[in-house]
């Protein structure tokens, strides 16, 4: 009757992240933390709507159907980029894809190199406000391209495939830096980012993120 209460998401453990180059383990703690408080926000929103919709309350002018329904967007992307980006780190990782990878490949020839790419991210990286970055594929055209994102959903291509995604918000870095040092925290970043995971992204049609539904 009500499939929006049928098949809630399941929180994802991400237990490889032990060891990581400059991102703490308590630091990891706590945003998995928050990670977890956005997979249940997502559920209770699901619920919530749908108790409404089993009311009549589906309306445009109803401002507690409204309100819920904006609220979707931020929710669904707190947690989906969050699944994004902590696959995609992993501590001992190599600082730079193969130079015979795929993902190499792709870089080079939408940024010009692989160094380009990285100057371009790291510098989106730094932009004040709140968001995240990621390396979008256009599955239509194949090119690659960095993207800011506010908040979790504000500057998402529709279909875009994310690849690498990075989290700049303050609570991602500040147990291991100041607010002023973030540039520190996305060198980090970048030292333990798994291109492994982002190729895998790039090649697998399917290779999305970790499966989240029940
Ligand atoms: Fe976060």
């Amino acid at each position: 009757m009500l499939h929006g209460k049928r098949r809630p998401y399941i929180e994802q453990t991400f237990d490889h992240l032990k060891g990581l180059d400059g991102i703490s383990a308590d630091q990891i703690a706590e945003h998995l933390t928050l990670y977890a408080g956005y997979v249940k926000q997502v559920n209770a929103l699901n619920d919530e709507l749908a108790t409404l919709r089993e009311r009549g309350r589906a309306s445009g002018r109803d401002q507690e159907f409204a309100e819920l329904t904006r609220r979707l967007g931020f929710e669904y992307n707190g947690m989906i980029l969050h699944e994004y980006y902590f696959s995609n780190l992993r501590p001992g990782s190599d600082p730079k894809p193969a130079p015979t990878s795929k993902i190499a490949q792709a870089l080079a020839e939408s940024f010009g190199s692989i160094e380009q790419w990285r100057t371009d991210f790291h510098a989106i990286g730094g932009m004040r406000g709140i968001g995240w970055v990621l390396l979008f594929q256009d599955p239509v055209t194949q090119r690659l391209t960095n993207h800011w994102v506010t908040l979790h959903q504000d500057g998402v291509p529709a279909s875009f495939k994310p690849l690498l995604v990075m989290d700049v918000w303050e609570h991602a870095f500040m147990r291991d830096y100041k607010a002023t040092e973030k540039g520190r925290y996305i060198d980090a970043f970048l030292r333990n980012t798994d291109w492994r995971v982002v190729e895998r992204r790039l090649v697998e049609p399917m290779a999305i993120r970790p499966a989240a539904a029940a």
